[in-house]
Order: structure tokens, then sequence, then C-alpha cells
């Protein structure tokens, strides 16, 4: 379905992602998993193209994707909403305005501009915040909800594309435990009743652990690991978040303080 072959993208001398390869047969519900700076939003953005590849191949139902220009790319682009994890949203604009704008690709950019939509579209905008449970907050501005409210508004969004793919770079990392909570639970729910596959950046291993049902793991750009969450021991875990050095002598490790916290909260 969707195929990545030795996808390398360069930032001057720096490979974000290093010759990536995974191919994804089915719509699976995918966590991608590495420490700050692994190339995972890279990753995610040469997949929707909002960052354009080095080198390689990206494919999807046997159509090369990454070398789309212009409408094929824009296309494409409806086919796989990103969704980000500081939201996104138009601050001050109604709830039910940044669903409809999930329909931009779709629709005339006047429409969009004088906020004009088909009573239709309005229907349907409505309907999916009701699915996302938050249909009540349709006329309030999008700033005046809370975070976890905000972040099912974009998914809303994303909805409204009708995406065969949903992207979503570390949805819940601004959240806290119980908006995180809904959040996932509403993109797991997504995917198993709709069965559009879904590919997320996260932040933590237990949160992959639970969600997915495959997990690719990210080391400097490089993918370390590709399995299921069983698959993922401590050590797989270690080797990802390339935790060795701070799990020695944490004395006299070499590690900085800063990794060693990180790894530490990566692995609890
Ligand atoms: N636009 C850019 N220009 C230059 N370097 C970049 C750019 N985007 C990413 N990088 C570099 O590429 C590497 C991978 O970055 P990326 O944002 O993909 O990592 P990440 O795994 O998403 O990290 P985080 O968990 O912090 O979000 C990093 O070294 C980063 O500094
Ligand atoms: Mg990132």
């Amino acid at each position: 379905m969707l195929t990545i072959r030795n996808l390398s993208r360069q930032f001057g001398a720096k490979a974000a992602v290093d010759r990536a390869s995974f191919s994804l047969d089915r719509a699976g519900f995918i966590g991608i998993i590495g420490r700050s700076g692994a190339g995972k939003s890279t990753l995610l953005r040469m997949i929707n193209r909002l960052t354009d590849v080095s080198s390689g191949e990206i494919s999807f139902e046997g159509r090369v994707v990454s070398t789309l220009t212009g409408a094929a790319k824009r296309h494409w682009q409806g086919q796989c909403a990103m969704i980000f994890q500081q939201f996104n949203l138009v601050p001050r604009m109604d709830v039910a305005s940044n669903v409809l704008h999930g329909l931009l690709n779709k629709r005339s950019t006047l429409a969009a501009m004088f906020n004009i939509w088909s009573d239709a579209d309005i229907a349907r905008a409505l309907a999916i915040l009701d699915r996302l449970g938050i249909a009540d907050q349709a006329p309030k501005r999008a700033e005046a909800l809370s975070g976890g409210q905000q972040q099912r508004v974009a998914i809303a969004r994303a909805l409204m594309q009708d995406p065969k793919i949903i992207l979503a770079d570390e949805p819940i990392a601004s959240l806290d435990p119980m908006n995180a909570q809904v959040v996932m639970d509403a993109l797991r729910r997504i995917h198993e009743e709709d069965g559009r596959m879904v590919i997320a950046n996260l932040h933590t291993l237990d949160t992959a652990r639970r969600y997915c049902d495959r997990v690719i793991g990210m080391r400097d750009g490089r993918i370390v690991f590709d399995g299921t969450p069983d698959q993922l021991t401590t050590g797989v875990a270690r080797d990802i978040y390339g935790a060795d050095a701070s799990f020695s002598e944490a004395t006299t490790s070499t590690a900085l303080p800063a990794d060693r916290a990180y790894a530490e909260a990566m692995l609890s």
C-alpha cells in the first residue's frame, strides 16, 4: 500500500533521514519512535510532500508520489492529512470554519476566503465534530477550547479531507495525560471504524505499545527497528533511544545529563 524505498533527506551535510525503507501493506496503526532529532518529523513531512525528498522513493497503491508536482501533488496531500503537535488551527476563527478549511484542496479559494460553504459541507463538518464529541463547541473560537478539544478539531479538519492516511506528528505531546488519551482513542477509533491508515510520531514508548500494531524506531535518520509492540523490549528501546551510555555507571557516564534524563523518561 505505502512503500518507502531508500528514502533520504539532506539538510546541508546532515542526513535528517538516511536511506529509510519500509513497506506498509495494509492500513494499520503505525507508531514512529526515536529521540529528538532522529528524523521522525522529516519522514512524515516527506510522505505528505511538505518536505522534498533528496533521494529514494515513496509510492502509494503502486503509484510513485514522491515526484508529483502541481495539482497531482495537491491531490496526494489531500489523501494524507497531517495533524501537528500545536494543532495549527486558526485561533480566532470558529471551530466549524476551522473544520471546513479541511476542504481547501477541494473547494474554490474564494469560498474559503469568504467562508462560504454549502449546506452539505456544513452538515458534514458538524457530523464529524459530533463523532468526536465536540459538536457543542462548533460556534466557539478555536482559541477558547482546551488543548484536547483543539486537537480533536484538528482531527475533524483532517477527516473533512476524507484522507486515506492520517499523519500525526506528536499529536499528544502538548496535552495532559487525560486529554492525550482522549485524542489517541479518537485516532484509534477512526482507524478501526473507517479503515484509515494512521502513522503517528510518538514521544513515549508507552503510547506506542498501547495503541499501535506496528512500531518503527528511528535513530540518526535510520530505521533501526520495525516490528510489533511486543517485540519492543527494553533492550530494543535502549538501542533506539541510544541510551547505552546513560544506563551504565550513571555517575561516571559520559552522556549529558539532559540525554540521560530523556532516555530514562522514555524507558520509564
Ligand atoms: N528545515 C530544516 N533545516 C535544517 N535542518 C533540519 C530541518 N528540519 C530538520 N532538520 C534536522 O534534521 C534532523 C531531524 O529532524 P526532525 O525534526 O525530523 O527530528 P524529530 O525526530 O522529529 O525530532 P523531535 O522529536 O525533536 O521532533 C535534526 O538534526 C534537525 O535539526
Ligand atoms: Mg519532530
